[in-house]
């Protein structure tokens, strides 16, 4: 046992680099602004990447630019039908017999407030970012088991730690799947199966160019501009070097709303003094996306530009 768990502490000290040579990953949402920086980062490294998303069109030019040695694939599916799971999951294990890394990538958020809300864009949304990762991964074990190295690694959210009045649909989207996959984690640990998570707070992407122009969560610009998906990419390659349960890509941020869910008790009387700069920068991100051409001035709003 103390063996056991001094050899756990070597491993998590010695660093090494994870080789995609020979890998085969599955990167779900893989079209997407993290999605598609990842696919390209691991087809560097030498892995044979699957490109899943259910913009096909998207997934299939994502996969077609992807450097390497790897035989790289898209395959397009909406991951909320799990008939189409088990499809996309047919066709990797015709293409390749397995999966070595299975990343849980797909997301959405709404903007449309709490209160206004329809039961089923709640139901969507949990669908989305809770449902269908809980599925893949489920269906996909079979697959990964067949691996000499089988590793998951889901993109959750420092949402999935810390409430956000504006969207709360998908905090709790992201509370339950930071629970499940910490839970799972530690179910599959016995069998090899490394499961670890990734908690980015806001990141330049299209999704967080929509929810700013559609007026969504501001606190999290508190702290700066969005850091780019670059930044997210460099903490998910990290858990393949040095795999762990999670990892942060601003790590001061994660001890600071950690600490503040010390005192969940406090947060009505903190949050107000946050507000005031949370919505400068969601301004100055704004202000930002106008100047690259990514938002237009809408009447007295904004809309993306495309
Ligand atoms: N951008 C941020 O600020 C931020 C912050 C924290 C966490 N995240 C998380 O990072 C992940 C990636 O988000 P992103 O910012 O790159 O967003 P994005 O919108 O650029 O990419 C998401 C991708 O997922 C795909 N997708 C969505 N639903 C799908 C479904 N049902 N089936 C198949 N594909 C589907 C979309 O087509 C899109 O290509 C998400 O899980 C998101 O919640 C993002």
């Amino acid at each position: 046992m103390i063996g056991e768990a001094l050899g756990e502490l070597r491993r998590l000290l010695t660093h090494r680099t994870w080789s995609g040579t020979g890998r085969v990953v599955v990167v779900t949402g893989g079209a997407g602004g993290i999605g598609s920086v990842l696919c390209h980062r691991l087809a560097g490294r030498g892995a044979s990447v699957v490109v899943v998303d259910r913009d096909g069109e998207r997934a299939a030019a994502v996969a077609a630019g992807l450097p390497g040695p790897g035989r790289h694939a898209a395959l397009d599916g909406d991951l909320t039908d799990p008939a189409r799971i088990e499809a996309v999951l047919a066709e990797v294990e015709r293409r390749a017999g397995r999966i070595d890394v299975l990343v849980n990538n797909t997301g959405m958020t709404s903007a449309e407030r709490f209160g206004e809300r329809s039961l089923a864009s709640i139901d969507r949304e949990i669908a989305v970012n809770t449902l269908s990762p809980l599925h893949v991964t489920r269906l996909a074990l079979p697959l990964l088991r067949r691996s000499s190295d089988p590793r998951v690694v889901t993109t959750v959210s420092l949402a999935g730690i810390f409430p956000q009045a504006e969207t709360p649909i998908y905090c709790a989207s992201k509370f339950g799947l930071r629970g499940a996959m910490l839970s799972i984690a530690l179910d599959l640990h016995a069998e090899g199966i490394r499961v670890g998570s990734v908690l980015p707070s806001a990141t330049d992407t299209p999704m967080l160019r929509r929810e700013a122009v559609e007026g969504g969560n501001a606190l999290q610009f508190q702290s700066g501009p969005p850091q780019r998906a670059e930044d997210v990419v460099d903490a998910v390659l990290s858990l393949l070097d040095r795999p762990r349960l999670e990892v942060y890509p601003k790590p001061a941020e994660s001890r600071l709303v950690r600490l503040a869910m010390a005192v969940p008790n406090l947060l009505p009387t903190l949050m107000p003094f946050f507000a005031g700069k949370g919505e400068d920068g969601q301004r100055a991100y704004l202000e930002d996306l106008l100047r690259r051409g990514e938002v237009v001035r809408d009447g007295g709003g904004w809309a993306l530009a495309r």
